[in-house]
């Protein structure tokens, strides 16, 4: 069944878990959209995971735009939200609501998913009110890296945990139809999903949440440069990769492949008159 805005509400009225995880090609795409997972995040963590930078300052709309489209082909019924990337709304209103437009048109995405509290709320508004659905996104934002001095657990002081709790309601406001809660403590992440009527999605935020996310690499074993406390792994993939991979080094060398089923035949006719 098609996964829209709708299921989102239907879930968090009925207490249903929601289910997402990042994908950036089609292929992927389209083997999460077959396993029944609600929601596909066009995350820009696709910046580390694909791109190989240290964070994901430097992904550009052109980037998101490219690796939405991909998604959107591969899929069916997850409902594909593509994070706004670094500066494409942060600038202004217009920037926004325009950059929104254009993950949806040239993307193909479902949804938009932006970082920030009470402070892009009027970005959240305008986008949602040119009928574009915003996905919200606190916690660790890693767009606000810098500002944050490093990957850190956030809403841990009662000041954080009360400025988190009140950033939730002001995008819950403003017209978001989810947020996404990461790395924030688990009875931090209670308090807001009791206080909102949307979904939080939890990356690290416990099980108290309505849904989930992870980035499919990490829970797959593919991506090892770090592995947050979050994550678990749900195949070795990574390690079933590097094994195939040397397997074929291995007969490519020894000459074993390509082996007699692998070749495209000719007829004796034709190849007579080439000698
Ligand atoms: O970019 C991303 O993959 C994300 C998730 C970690 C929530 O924003």
């Amino acid at each position: 069944m098609k996964n829209t805005v709708l299921t989102f509400k239907r879930a968090k009225e009925k207490g249903e878990k929601l289910s997402m995880l990042t994908a950036y090609d089609y292929s992927t795409a389209k083997l999460i959209d077959e396993a029944e997972v609600n929601s596909i995040l066009v995350g820009d963590s696709l910046g580390n995971v694909i791109l190989g930078y240290e964070d994901t300052i430097s992904v550009t709309m052109e980037d998101m735009i490219h690796h939405s489209a991909a998604v959107a082909r591969g899929v069916k019924n997850a409902l594909v939200i593509c994070d706004m990337p670094f500066m494409s709304y942060q600038t202004s209103v217009y920037d926004a609501v325009v950059n929104a437009g254009r993950l949806m048109k040239e993307g193909r995405a479902g949804a938009v998913k932006l970082e920030g509290g009470k402070a892009v709320c009027p970005q959240i508004k305008a986008i949602v009110d040119a009928g574009i659905p915003v996905c919200g996104h606190l916690g660790l934002t890693p767009q606000s890296i810098n500002a944050f001095g490093g990957f850190k657990v956030q809403g841990k002081t009662e000041a954080a945990a009360k400025k988190l709790i009140e950033d939730a309601k002001a995008v819950e406001e403003a017209g978001a139809f989810a947020v996404v809660l990461e790395c924030v403590p688990t009875k931090v992440a209670e308090i807001v999903t009791k206080s909102l009527n949307i979904p939080t999605i939890g990356i690290g935020a416990g099980n108290v949440c309505d849904g989930q996310v992870l980035v499919y690499q990490d829970m797959l074993g593919m991506f090892r440069d770090f592995t947050p406390k979050f994550v678990k792994k749900f195949a070795d993939i990574g390690t079933v990769m590097k094994e195939a991979f040397a397997a074929y080094d291995r007969e490519v060398k020894a000459g074993s492949f390509p082996e007699k089923q692998h070749e495209y035949t000719i007829s004796d006719d034709v190849l007579e008159k080439l000698y």
